[in-house]
């Protein structure tokens, strides 16, 4: 039995903080409930890091649905939450009822994740009144990034602060589990986390969220580069590419394959085949 909804309400009862990550492949979420996550998020980033645009917004939901069915297959236990991407819940909320069921019915996700506060009280309520746990996203929602001008902090200024908290009261009201806070200063990320019943769970956003989530390349250190908000805790792009090159340059100086990877006849059938190789190979008639 997979863990359920109710982990984020505990979580914040407790004071332990959520730990997310993202997983888009059935043996990276093996690995990560492996190490002891209880949740992952398939996230829309996965147009970033693992399909090369410069934003989520190409993702679409097919894609979507074909990443979050690995990341079920892959796991046993964990929370596994998918990502609606770009226009696919903002239509209408029979649109995003349709689209968020079959995250739940075909992919075997636990939950989806959605963009907007406010503005989109209504489609989490119509979610949720149908049995589909919704995780709200406020702060900066990168499906709205070309809005926003960038990949800006958001809510420095008291006007947008208090923004930012109606939108998170909003979706707690319409019934979302959790929110992700992105890219907030930690100030409001704390005064917001302390305010709701329910958990925030930041990703630039600071210490005083109830939970952190994070994007599985970001951690470990798979691109060159990682944002501010994260931490590398390895540096597997480096190690995957020293492993390329050594592969390379083994093939190349005759070092591998050696006799340990190469497979056998035995005796009697090398023998009979050089016999028939000698007298000349039997017509094919
Ligand atoms: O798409 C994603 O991975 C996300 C998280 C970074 C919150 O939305």
């Amino acid at each position: 039995m997979r863990i359920n909804v109710g982990y984020f309400q505990k979580q914040k009862a407790s004071g332990i903080p959520i730990t997310m990550l993202t997983a888009y492949d059935a043996t990276t979420a093996r690995l990560a409930e492996q190490a002891g996550l209880q949740t992952l998020l398939v996230g829309d980033s996965l147009g970033m890091v693992m399909q090369g645009h410069e934003t989520t917004i190409p993702v679409t939901l097919d894609e979507m649905l074909y990443h979050t069915k690995m990341v079920v297959r892959g796991t046993e236990k964990v929370f596994v939450i998918g990502d609606m991407p770009f226009m696919t819940y903002n239509i209408s909320s029979d649109q995003a009822l349709q689209n968020a069921a079959r995250f739940i019915q075909e992919a075997g996700a636990q939950s989806v994740k959605l963009e907007g506060g406010l503005r989109m009280a209504s489609t989490i309520r119509r979610l949720v009144e149908n049995g589909i746990p919704v995780l709200a996203h406020i702060g900066l929602t990168p499906q709205s990034v070309h809005r926003f001008g960038g990949w800006r902090v958001q809510g420095k200024t008291s006007e947008s602060a208090m923004h930012l908290i109606e939108d998170a009261e909003a979706v707690q009201e319409a019934g979302a589990y959790a929110v992700v806070l992105e890219l907030v200063p930690s100030e409001l990320a704390k005064l917001i986390s302390e305010r709701l019943t329910i958990p925030t769970i930041g990703i630039g956003a600071g210490a005083g969220c109830d939970g952190q989530v994070q994007v599985f390349h970001d951690i470990i250190g798979l691109l060159a580069d990682s944002p501010k908000h994260s931490r590398q805790y390895a540096q597997v792009g480096q190690i995957i590419q020293g492993a390329i090159s050594n592969y390379k340059s083994d093939v190349e100086n005759h070092r591998f394959p050696t006799e340990a990877n190469a497979f056998t006849m035995d005796e009697e059938a090398l023998q009979g085949l050089y016999g028939t190789v000698n007298a000349g190979l039997p017509d094919s008639q």
